[in-house]
C-alpha cells in the first residue's frame, strides 16, 4: 500500500475513534486543511454556473425561489450565495459542523467578491451588502444564518425532513451524495423527491474521486477502486469522512428509479485515471463498469420532478 494517502486515512480513522475526535479534526483542518484558507471567488463562479443558471433558465429569476439544501458542511457557501441572490433557503445536515468563526470568515471573504454576482439579472449589490453587514452583526450561527434569510438545522434526519410535500421549487446538494452510504442514499433522494414540487428542480454536484488520494501524487484519483468493500469500510471509512465509491451510472439509475427526469448531466473524466486503468486492477465489485465510467471523477446533474 502506497504511504501518503493511507497515512491521511489512518489519522482520520484514529480521530473518529477517540472522544472529541470531531473537535480535534476541526482544529487540524483549520491549521493544515480545507479550513486554513477560505476561498470564495472560484466557488461563486461554480455556483452561478451549476446551480443558479438552471434556475434562471427555468424561471428567469432566483428571487423568492424556495430552496432546500442537504449537507451544509463547514463553509455554507451554497445557501449563502443563493440567499444573496434572493432565494429563501433551508439547509440541513446530519452533523452540526457550522462554527461562528468560519461563517464570519466566509461572509467577510464573500463581501470582497460580491461584484461577481452582478452578472445575474435582478441582483442588487446594495441589498446584498446590507444583508451581509446585518449578518456580520450576528453572534451565533443560527442567528447569522437567520439574518441572511437561511434556516439552518443540524443535526437533522435528511430521510425525514420537516418540510411539506411538493413545496420546494428547488432541492440541492454540493459535494454531499458521495458521503452518504448506499443503504441510506435512496431514502434521502426519495425525501428530496417528496418535498420538490412537480415541475421543480433537484440539482446536485457530486465528486466521485478518492479524497484521500487527491493529495498523494503517487496514486490516481480512483485509487480507492483497488480495495474491496470490506477493507474500505473496516480500515478507511469512518464517521468523520465516509466515501461510498459509487460510480455515476449507479446515481443515474437511482435518480430515475425514484421518478426524477434527467434534464442536464455533465461529467468530468480524469485522463490520468483513465490511462492508469490499462494496468490497474480494480476489485470485482467495480468490474461491471467501463473504463470511462470508472475514471469519471465527478458530475453535476439537473433533475426535474415531472408534473
Ligand atoms: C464535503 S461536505 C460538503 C459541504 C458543503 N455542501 C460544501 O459545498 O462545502 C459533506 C457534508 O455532507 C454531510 N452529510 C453526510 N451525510 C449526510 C446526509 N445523509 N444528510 C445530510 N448531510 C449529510 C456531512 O455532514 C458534511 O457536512
Amino acid at each position: 500500500m502506497e504511504g501518503r494517502w493511507y497515512l491521511k486515512a489512518l489519522i482520520q480513522k484514529s480521530l473518529s475513534l477517540v472522544p472529541r475526535g470531531y473537535a480535534l479534526n476541526f482544529l487540524l483542518q483549520k491549521r493544515y486543511g480545507e479550513l486554513r484558507e477560505i476561498t470564495v471567488a472560484d466557488k461563486l463562479e461554480e455556483i452561478i454556473e451549476l446551480f443558479a443558471a438552471p434556475v434562471l433558465r427555468k424561471w428567469g429569476t432566483i428571487s423568492d425561489i424556495e430552496i432546500v439544501e442537504i449537507g451544509t458542511g463547514w463553509i455554507p457557501i451554497l445557501p449563502i450565495v443563493l440567499s444573496l441572490l434572493g432565494a429563501r433557503c433551508k439547509t440541513f445536515d446530519i452533523a452540526k459542523h457550522l462554527k461562528t468563526e468560519i461563517v464570519i470568515r466566509t461572509l467577510t471573504e464573500m463581501r470582497r467578491h460580491l461584484v461577481i454576482l452582478t452578472e445575474i439579472s435582478g441582483f442588487s449589490l446594495r441589498d446584498a451588502e446590507r444583508k451581509l453587514e446585518k449578518a456580520l452583526e450576528g453572534s451565533k450561527v443560527e442567528d447569522i444564518m437567520g439574518r441572511l434569510g437561511i434556516y439552518y438545522l443540524a443535526p437533522a434526519d435528511t430521510t425525514d425532513l420537516p418540510v411539506a410535500s411538493d413545496s420546494r421549487d428547488v432541492t440541492v446538494s454540493r459535494l454531499v451524495l458521495a458521503h452518504i452510504p448506499p443503504s441510506i442514499l435512496p431514502a434521502v433522494l426519495k425525501e428530496l423527491y417528496r418535498i420538490t414540487r412537480p415541475g421543480g428542480l433537484s440539482i446536485h454536484r457530486v465528486n466521485l474521486h478518492d479524497e484521500y488520494a487527491a493529495s498523494d501524487p503517487k496514486v490516481t484519483l480512483i485509487n480507492f477502486l483497488k480495495y474491496p468493500g470490506w477493507f474500505w469500510d473496516r480500515f478507511v471509512n469512518n464517521r468523520i469522512k465516509y466515501l461510498n465509491r459509487a460510480r455515476y451510472p449507479y446515481y443515474l439509475d437511482l435518480f430515475e428509479s425514484i421518478g426524477f427526469r434527467i434534464v442536464d448531466f455533465h461529467k468530468t473524466l480524469d485522463k490520468r485515471s483513465y490511462e492508469a486503468l490499462s494496468n490497474m486492477r480494480v476489485v470485482k465489485e467495480f468490474r461491471c463498469y467501463s473504463r470511462e465510467e470508472l475514471a469519471t471523477v465527478g458530475f453535476t446533474v439537473v433533475l426535474e420532478k415531472p408534473r
